[in-house]
Formats: structure tokens, C-alpha cells, sequence
């Protein structure tokens, strides 16, 4: 069948809600995209488990620090089910690890940013995770089939990442004055590097138009950003505390809250590997790795080993028997 008639059929399908599955023909640039996007999101989600990680050895009581353990655990789950995801489109773990290594795999902005009190552990619940769902509820419903159901449990489990940060949050409102000031600074040292997460304007977005006639993506990156700006508008009220941004104030007429302008120029000054932490992230994420290479190599002789034993109907050799 030509190309031009499969491309058809695929926005038919697209068109009707019909999930498109690993096997299903699809077009490359679609493979592409999702494969970008997805190992990208993977990536965020163990580069993601560093800057709390930091905090597991300091949480203030052992309560929290079960919580936090149990968080970064998470955090690491979701990144193995968004490998797998990625996996069924055909480019292998190691591939994607060797880009995340080399630079040439970009991970989310936020992680760049360094945690320096403990207050940071809620900011980044509450904002951080906050700003992933606003994004990832979207994503529970995006075209592909793995990755949308990979996205439905990884939502439940960042609505309590989101909750215990408030928590932690409203603790620190109702404490000392020491306890107060940690908590606004937090606030304002986490407001704008949440917002850029969602990415750039609209009108900057390289990818957003064909990814929304894809349906990989259902919003667009100012939707969400403004949507996350009216939750946590309203949320903030709870804390007693205010956001850092002298321009945000409720517009009746849009019924949205208008906001100041981003830096921009900061956003993509940490994309592009400038930011405050991104060479250590990187390099704490590559030791990992090699640390963790007699780990992968034991795991690969192990199975080589099964395989080859009789009673998996394995060969000698290691190769399987034909069945
Ligand atoms: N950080 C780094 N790069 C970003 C970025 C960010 N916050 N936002 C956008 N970019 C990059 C894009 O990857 C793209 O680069 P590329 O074409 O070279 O890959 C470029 O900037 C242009 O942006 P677009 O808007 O055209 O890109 P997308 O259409 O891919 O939209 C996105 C960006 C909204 C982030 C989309 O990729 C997406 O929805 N991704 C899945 C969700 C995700 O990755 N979230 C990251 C956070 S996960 C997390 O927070 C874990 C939680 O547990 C805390």
C-alpha cells in the first residue's frame, strides 16, 4: 500500500481514539517523537530522584524519611516503566542511556536546580510534581498505547508526591519564624522553574503542532502552564504564603489569572546544559551507571545461564530450542 494511504488510515485511527500499538504501522516521524518524548520523560524521572535523594539522609524525623525513600523509590519505578515504554519502539535501553550520557537526550529543566533546605523537599512535591501531573493527566490519554498506560499509574503515584509536599509545606507555614522564611524562600526560589517546565511558548514550540494532530499531546504547553498557575494560585492561600510574581492577579474577563513574564532566557540557558547543577546531575547519573555494571552483567548471565539449562528447554550453548 503506498505511503500516502497508510498515512491516511494511522490519522483515521488517530482521528477515531483508536490507540496505536508497538506492532501497528506507524509513520517514523511519529516513532520519532514518541520515542524522544518518552525517553526524555524517563530520563527526567531518574535524574529526577537526585535532588531529593540529597535530603534522605537529613529528613528531620524518620516518619519523613520513609516517605522520602518511598518517593525517590517511585520516582525510579516510573523510569523503568518509561524505558519499557520507549523500548517497544525500538530503541534499545542502552541507547537511550548513551544519549542521556553524551548530552544529546535532553531530561526536564527542573532538576538542574539545587535543594537546600528541607523546605525544598516540600516545594518540589507540592510545585514540581504538581506541575508533572498537570502535564501527565494529559498524557493517561495520549495516542500511544504503552505510554498511555504506563502515564495512569504513574499519575496515582505523583497525586501523593503532590500532597505529602503540601504537607510538608503547611508544617513549616504554622511553625516558627525560621520555619516561615524556609518556606517562602522555597516558594520562591521553586515558582519560576516549575512554570518553565512546561515548556516554551507556545509560539516556540517545535513540536507541539504535529504532536496535537498526533494526539500525543491533547494541551499545549501554555494551556497547562495556566492551568497550573490557577490551581496553585488559589492552593497558596492554605499556606499563607505568596507566590513571587507582583503580576499575578485574577482576570475576570479570561477567568485565569494573568502572570509575570519567564525568563526565557534562563530556561534555555539550562536546557542547553548551563544550569546551576547539570554537570553534576550528569555525573552522578554516570557513576551510577558504572557502579551499577557488574549488577547489569551478573543479571545477563544469570538469564544466559537458565537459558541454557535443560530444564528451561534451553541448549548447551545458550541458544533456545525452536519450539
Ligand atoms: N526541560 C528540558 N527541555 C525541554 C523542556 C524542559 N522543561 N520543555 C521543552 N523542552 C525541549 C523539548 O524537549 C524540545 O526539544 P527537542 O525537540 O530537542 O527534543 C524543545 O524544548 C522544544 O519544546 P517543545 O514544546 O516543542 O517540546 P515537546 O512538544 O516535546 O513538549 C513537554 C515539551 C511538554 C515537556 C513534552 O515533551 C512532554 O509532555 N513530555 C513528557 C512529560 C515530561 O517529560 N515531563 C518532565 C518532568 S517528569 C517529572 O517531573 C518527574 C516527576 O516525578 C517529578
Amino acid at each position: 500500500m503506498p505511503v500516502q494511504d497508510l498515512d491516511k488510515i494511522f490519522q483515521e485511527k488517530i482521528d477515531d481514539e483508536i490507540k496505536i500499538e508497538p506492532k501497528d504501522w506507524m509513520p517514523e516521524a511519529y516513532r520519532k517523537t514518541n520515542t524522544r518524548q518518552i525517553s526524555q520523560h524517563a530520563h527526567s524521572e531518574i535524574v529526577g530522584m537526585l535532588p531529593e535523594g540529597n535530603w534522605i539522609s537529613r529528613a528531620p524525623t524518620l516518619k519523613r524519611k520513609a516517605i522520602l525513600i518511598a518517593k525517590v523509590q517511585d520516582e525510579a519505578g516510573h523510569g523503568l516503566y518509561l524505558y519499557s515504554a520507549a523500548e517497544t519502539l525500538g530503541m534499545s535501553r542502552e541507547e537511550m542511556i548513551n544519549d542521556l550520557h553524551s548530552g544529546k537526550a535532553k531530561y526536564s529543566s527542573i532538576f538542574n536546580y539545587p535543594t537546600i533546605t528541607w523546605a525544598d523537599m516540600g516545594a518540589i512535591g507540592w510545585l514540581v510534581d504538581g506541575a508533572a501531573i498537570m502535564n501527565q493527566v494529559m498524557l493517561t490519554r495520549t495516542s500511544y498505547g504503552p505510554y498511555a498506560r504506563a502515564m495512569v499509574r504513574i499519575c496515582k503515584e505523583e497525586s501523593f508526591h503532590q500532597r505529602q509536599g503540601f504537607e510538608i509545606l503547611l508544617v513549616l507555614s504554622r511553625g516558627s519564624k525560621e520555619q516561615k522564611e524556609m518556606c517562602q524562600d522555597a516558594i520562591n526560589r521553586w515558582w519560576w522553574p516549575s512554570l518553565m517546565m512546561f515548556g516554551p511558548k507556545d509560539s516556540e514550540s517545535t513540536n507541539s503542532d504535529q504532536s496535537m494532530k498526533w494526539k500525543i499531546k491533547r494541551k499545549t504547553n501554555d494551556e497547562l502552564r495556566r492551568n497550573f498557575v490557577d490551581m496553585i494560585a488559589e492552593q497558596i492561600k492554605t499556606l499563607g504564603m505568596k507566590l513571587p510574581d507582583d503580576n499575578l492577579k485574577w482576570n475576570e474577563k479570561r477567568k485565569h489569572y494573568d502572570f509575570g513574564e519567564i525568563n526565557w532566557e534562563e530556561f534555555w540557558n539550562v536546557v542547553k546544559g548551563n544550569g546551576p547543577c547539570n554537570k553534576q546531575r550528569l555525573d552522578a547519573r554516570k557513576k551510577a551507571w558504572e557502579n551499577g555494571a557488574w549488577v547489569r552483567e551478573a543479571a545477563a548471565a544469570y538469564a544466559k545461564k537458565k537459558a541454557s539449562s535443560p530444564a528451561s528447554g534451553g541448549t548447551k550453548g545458550g541458544a533456545l530450542v525452536a519450539a
